[in-house]
């Protein structure tokens, strides 16, 4: 397994596979790996000929305030979980590599899509994501991309940008892997003390009491959405962001569920804010 960090390096060793006719397959991550990630590495193996795995704390998607000094890193456990996995490439920029003295190109995916959930939430956040998106794809070309749907509005706005962009590599979502309890695999979940810990269940068993209303029938999504804001509220430690039905594609909230109705919350337990997501009537599509 190759660990570079340098740009032009890496995107010559990419350059070069692709000539050469082989595919490659492309993770981009945050790092701290878990089980969430791994998955991701795993169907990568399988699509590609060169698995690549970025690891790069993006500092243009996190807000003022937010958790980009503490954001948890553990490059050498990273390192060996990758090798498990079977990569062959980690991209391990630095900062000042992504974003040098006089950086000023942004990319910015406009209208809802952004601006709702958490966009509103993070306004910058996006613009953030699809920047670092499409530089990532710029340095290592890759055929195929994995992104998870725990965070299905980024992967509907890499969509987007990815179509509107025309850019050559095929987008592909992958689902939610969980803690045998029910909570969302995440980096951020070691903010939270034993018993935010416990309080934090109340994301999936919302998602699990919505599919099982919806499933007795109900389609009225006011009448969703008030059941399941009395549990949140239920629990001392937690502050709903947001917790809204959604069509899956577009995001535009939805007054009646429909098969294309997805869950999606965000919910901040004490300092930790959680998010998590799925659809209601197809629990089985994620
Ligand atoms: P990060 O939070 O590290 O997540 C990297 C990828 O892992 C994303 O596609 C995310 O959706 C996926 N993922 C995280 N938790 C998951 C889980 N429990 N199950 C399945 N997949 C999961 O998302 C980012 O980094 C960044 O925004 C990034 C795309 C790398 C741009 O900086």
């Amino acid at each position: 397994m190759e660990i570079i960090s340098d740009i032009t390096e890496t995107q010559d060793r990419c350059l070069a596979t692709r000539a050469s006719g082989q595919t490659i397959a492309f993770v981009p991550t945050m790092g701290f790996l878990h089980d969430g990630h791994l998955s991701l590495l795993r169907e990568g193996r399988k699509r590609g000929d060169l698995l690549v795995l970025s690891i790069f704390v993006n500092p243009t998607q996190f807000g003022q305030g937010e958790d980009l000094d503490h954001y948890p890193r553990d490059f050498e456990r990273d390192e060996s979980l990758a090798r498990a996995a079977g990569v062959d490439l980690i991209f391990y920029p630095s900062a000042e590599a992504i974003y040098p003295a006089g950086y000023a190109t942004y990319v910015t995916v406009e209208g809802p899509l952004t601006t709702t959930l958490e966009g509103a939430c993070r306004p910058t956040h996006f613009r953030g994501v699809t920047t670092v998106v499409a530089k990532l794809f710029s340095i290592v070309q890759p055929h195929v991309a994995l992104f998870g749907r725990k965070d299905h509005q980024q992967l509907a706005v890499i969509r987007r940008m990815s179509a509107d962009l025309n850019l050559p590599v095929d987008i592909v979502g992958m689902p939610i892997v969980r803690e045998v309890d029910g909570l969302a695999m995440s980096s951020r979940n070691v903010y939270l003390s034993p018993a935010e810990r416990q309080q934090a269940l109340v994301l999936s068993q919302a998602l699990d009491r919505g599919r099982q209303l919806v499933a007795d029938g109900v389609r009225e999504v006011a009448e969703v959405l008030a059941a399941l804001h009395a549990m949140i509220d239920a629990q001392q430690d937690a502050r709903i962001d947001y917790l809204l039905i959604c069509h899956q594609a577009t995001l535009r909230e939805q007054e009646r569920i429909d098969a294309d109705s997805v869950l999606l919350l965000a919910v901040s337990i004490g300092k930790t804010r959680l998010i998590d997501n799925g659809s209601l009537l197809n629990p089985q599509d994620f």
